[in-house]
Parts: structure tokens; C-alpha cells; sequence
């Protein structure tokens, strides 16, 4: 049987190690359900500034180009301390990044954040506030924006001046949108758009144009939020929220808040899709450095992210319920690394969480 073909980045920090036994998940979850992956390694980030000089080549854009789905574990080092850092800012592993989302078109960032019963008491928000629960996820558009806008340093009259640009066209806001109310169909039917439009020009049309969207899902609700608002309402109320759809910048902060009040952003998937099936998969998290190469980083993050892989680049759905209710089935049988851990639950490493998973597949 012909494996189907996965370029899988396991970059820096603790990357490598989480990304193996995202492996060794899907390699139990193939054997179930009777298909096979076919990995090609591939360097970005640190990784490949170490061997190439550079965070991502022409060759890796090569290779993720000609797979199915790009499995990515985190990329990036300790920014004080990594000579990674010395280098000018767009030879940094972070601009490897942000060069593949762009060479991609992965315009769209799916970041569920999702309070799991059993962890309850790592959430720390209020009992009263997380005794709701919540399930939301967040959309975020992941090409435009600040981060993609023209910038520059400059010093004009002997004084230093630096500028970043945020620009949104109508088509790079309708795609997204349309990504956020098809994807709300499949959940409860909510979107709420966030925005600054009380100031900023580019909301403004992000606004409108979700409005002309919103006229082909009757079925959906949408309701639009101020950018601080939605950082308030995360923390007082996050089970009113079903699919939050907002701009790259915003997305970036917001996702990070949500991942927090879950409880830890260790276990936290995410998903950057284009047009097509295609999309590369990676946790929320970032490489964590300081606990590189311990065994003991949370790998659920990335096995959820090769999960959705299964689902929306693969259409091997069944597999995808299989390996998330094995997650489910892990954490309610106690196993937990330290990030979650609590009283009397049984701690375990990196390794180790990854074996009780694929064991449950
Ligand atoms: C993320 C990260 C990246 C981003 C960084 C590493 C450039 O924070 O994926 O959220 O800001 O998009
Ligand atoms: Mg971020």
C-alpha cells in the first residue's frame, strides 16, 4: 500500500519530541483503520538555520507543496540566549513561519480551545464561571493584517521612527468569513466577529463585509465584539462563545487567552488551511526551550493537531474520533503530565502519555 505523503517539520525546542509521538499515534491510529502515512522530514526554524542559514528554503516549500499535510511540532528559541536571535529579523526561525503560512496561502487558523471535564481543576477561572464549560474556536485569519503589512525603521530628522501596516482587502475578508460560518454550521451555529471598528478603518470593512457574508447563513447567528471586549468576556463568560472569527494580530492575543483559561495551552490543537484540503498542523503552543529534551512536555496538543489532520486534509474522520476519544479516555483514566497534573492523578512523561494513547487508539 502506497503511504500518504506528510511532510512533518519537528523544528525546535520541544518540537522533536512531541511531534514523535504524534507519529506514533497516527502509526497506531493507521493500523486500526487501515491506511498508512508516508513522512518526509523536513527543517524550519532554528532547525534549519543550524544546517542551511536560513529558517525555511525553496526545498522544504518543495516538499510541504507536494504532500497532502504538513505536521509541524513548534519552532523558535530562547530569544535572550539563542544565537538564532543575533540574526536580523527576517533570517529568525519565526520568519520561517510566517514565510510558510504565506508561501501556503494558509490564510485560515482554526484554534479550538475546549475545557475538558477532567481538567477542571487546572482551569483557572472561577468554579462558578467554569462549571459552565465552554467550546469555542477560533478563526483567525492568518496571511493579512500586521503581520504581513509593509514595515519599516527609519530615523528622519535624527529622530527614530518605526511603522507597521494593517491592510485588509474585501476578498481576503470574505474567504475567512465564509470559513468561519461554514465551520459554525457544523457546530451551534454562532459567530461572533471581532473587531476594533469603534477606531480602525480595516474593521470597519472587516465588519461590512461579514455582514454581506452573513446574508447566505440565515441559519447562523452573528453577533459582533469589540477586540477588548472579547479579552474581557474570555475571562467572564467564555461559554457564550461557539466560533470566534477576527483578523491575524487580534486572533494571535485572543488564541493565547483562550488556551490559557482551558487550563494549560499544552493541550490546545490548531489547524492553517487554504482553499484547498490541504493544511499544516501544529499545537498553539511554542517550543518551551527551558524544558527541551526532558520528557516532559505535554504532547496532546499535537496529537489533537494530527487529528484534525485526519479530518480536514485526510477525510479519515472515524480515525480522528478514534485518536481525540483516546485523548479523552487517558485523561479520564488519571494519566497526566505535569502541566495538568494534579492531586491524585498518576504523572507521567512525554513518552509515556504518548504510549497510553496510542495503546487506546
Ligand atoms: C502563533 C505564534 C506566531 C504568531 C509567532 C511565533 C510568529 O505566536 O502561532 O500564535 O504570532 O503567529
Ligand atoms: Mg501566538
Amino acid at each position: 500500500m502506497m503511504g500518504r505523503k506528510i511532510a512533518v517539520i519537528p523544528g525546535d525546542g520541544i518540537g522533536p519530541e512531541i511531534v514523535r509521538e504524534a507519529q506514533k499515534v497516527l502509526d497506531a491510529a493507521g493500523k486500526k483503520f487501515g491506511f498508512e502515512l508516508d513522512y518526509t522530514e523536513v527543517l524550519m526554524g532554528g532547525a534549519s538555520i543550524d544546517v542551511h542559514g536560513v529558517p525555511l528554503t525553496e526545498e522544504a516549500i518543495e516538499t510541504a507543496k507536494n504532500s497532502e499535510a504538513v505536521l509541524m511540532g513548534s519552532i523558535g528559541g530562547d530569544a535572550k540566549t539563542s544565537p538564532w536571535y543575533q540574526l536580523p529579523p527576517q533570517r529568525r526561525p519565526e520568519a520561517g513561519l510566517l514565510g510558510i503560512r504565506k508561501a501556503l496561502n494558509l490564510f485560515a487558523n482554526l484554534r479550538p480551545a475546549y475545557l475538558y471535564e477532567e481538567l477542571r481543576a487546572a482551569c483557572p477561572l472561577r468554579e462558578d464561571i467554569s462549571k459552565a464549560g465552554f467550546d469555542m474556536l477560533i478563526m483567525r485569519e492568518l496571511t493579512g493584517g500586521l503581520y504581513f503589512g509593509e514595515r519599516y525603521t527609519k530615523t528622519e530628522d535624527g529622530i527614530r521612527k518605526a511603522v507597521d501596516t494593517l491592510e485588509y482587502n474585501e476578498n481576503e475578508i470574505r474567504r475567512i468569513a465564509v470559513k468561519a460560518f461554514d465551520i459554525a454550521r457544523k457546530r451551534r451555529c454562532k459567530v461572533c466577529s471581532v473587531d476594533k471598528a469603534n477606531v480602525l478603518d480595516s474593521s470597519r470593512l472587516w465588519r461590512a463585509v461579514v455582514e454581506e457574508v452573513a446574508k447566505d447563513y440565515p441559519d447562523v447567528t452573528l453577533e459582533h465584539m469589540l477586540v477588548d471586549n472579547c479579552a474581557m468576556q474570555l475571562v467572564r463568560d467564555p461559554a457564550q462563545f461557539d466560533v470566534i472569527l477576527t483578523e491575524n494580530m487580534f486572533g494571535d492575543i485572543l488564541s493565547d487567552e483562550a488556551s490559557m483559561v482551558t487550563g494549560s495551552i499544552g493541550m490546545l490543537s490548531s489547524a492553517s488551511l487554504n482553499e484547498t484540503k490541504f493544511g499544516l498542523y501544529e499545537p498553539s503552543h511554542g517550543s518551551a526551550p527551558d524544558i527541551a529534551g526532558k520528557n516532559i512536555a505535554n504532547p496532546i496538543a499535537t496529537i489533537l493537531s494530527a487529528a484534525m489532520m485526519l479530518r480536514y486534509s485526510l477525510d479519515l474522520d472515524e480515525a480522528a474520533d478514534g485518536i481525540e476519544a483516546a485523548v479523552r479516555q487517558v485523561l479520564a483514566d488519571g494519566y497526566r503530565t505535569g502541566d495538568i497534573w494534579s492531586e491524585g492523578c498518576i504523572k507521567v512523561g512525554t513518552v509515556e502519555m504518548g504510549d497510553q494513547i496510542a495503546q487506546r487508539v
